[in-house]
């Protein structure tokens, strides 16, 4: 399976990427995380992709492809993947078509988690995520038992649970702002291909994941 999850900010697409890679073992390729995890490790790219995040601004094509290149060329992924962040504007959708074709493997379907913009304010000032294992919560809707703690470690001692940098105010506004200008195209880029699925993402966690495996294919 080589899917690409489209989608706004907070429109749940880590979420139903993190299920279906625990539930199927599908690697989960997200570009914010491998753009996060550069920023944390102080990388030459990291400090040149810092500005653009906490402004909420897309970084720049360039470097974001050379993430994925490097990551879609490891072992895990020869047998499918999830594309969750990328492409995230019409030129990034070009380059992933020529690098799929260099590896010979073509998109089978593009996921769109649809949600009214409405929401997607709550969900992202309420998330919080575990700087060890990535798994994410939310205060409002899906708490940890552990409170501000972890869950995912049993035996560990449980880590607490952070605020992403980007998950301010200001900077979700401007998120929105640039996923309608940039990304949004490309829900009409794949639907003309006919590739894209849409998926109700504004309804339970369960509901939604039910749906994603059906456009999915699984
Ligand atoms: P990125 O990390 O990709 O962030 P994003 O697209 O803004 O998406 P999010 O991670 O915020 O939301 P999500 O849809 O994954 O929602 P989630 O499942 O967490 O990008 C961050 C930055 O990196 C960008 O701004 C840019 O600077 C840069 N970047 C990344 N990719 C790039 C690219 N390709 N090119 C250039 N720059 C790039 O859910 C959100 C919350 O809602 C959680 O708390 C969750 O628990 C909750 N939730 C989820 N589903 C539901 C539900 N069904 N009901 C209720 N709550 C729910």
């Amino acid at each position: 399976m080589r899917l690409v999850l489209l989608g706004a900010p907070g429109s749940g697409k880590g979420t139903q990427a993190q299920r279906l890679r625990d539930d199927k073992g599908t690697p989960q390729v997200s570009s914010g995380d491998l753009l996060r995890d550069a920023v944390a490790r102080g990388t030459d790219l990291g400090k040149r992709a810092k500005a653009a995040m906490d402004a909420g601004e897309l970084v720049s094509d360039e470097i974001v492809l050379g993430l994925i290149r490097e990551r879609l060329g490891r072992p895990d992924a020869a047998q499918g993947f999830i594309l969750d962040g990328y492409p995230r504007n019409v030129a990034q959708a070009g380059a992933l078509d020529a690098l799929l074709a260099e590896l010979g493997q073509p998109i089978d379907a593009v996921v769109l988690m649809d949600v009214d913009s409405k929401v997607l304010f709550r969900r992202l000032t309420g998330r919080r995520s575990c700087p060890t294992c990535s798994k994410v919560f939310n205060v409002y809707s899906s708490p940890s038992p552990l409170g501000d703690r972890c869950d995912n470690h049993p035996g560990d001692e449980a880590p607490l649970l952070v605020q992403r940098a980007d998950d301010k105010d200001d900077v979700i506004a401007n998120r929105l702002k640039v996923y309608q200008t940039q990304t949004q195209p490309l829900v009409d880029h794949y639907r003309a291909r006919g590739l894209l699925k849409v998926v109700n993402a504004d309804q339970p966690v369960e509901k939604v994941y039910a749906e994603f495996l059906r456009a999915a294919g699984e």
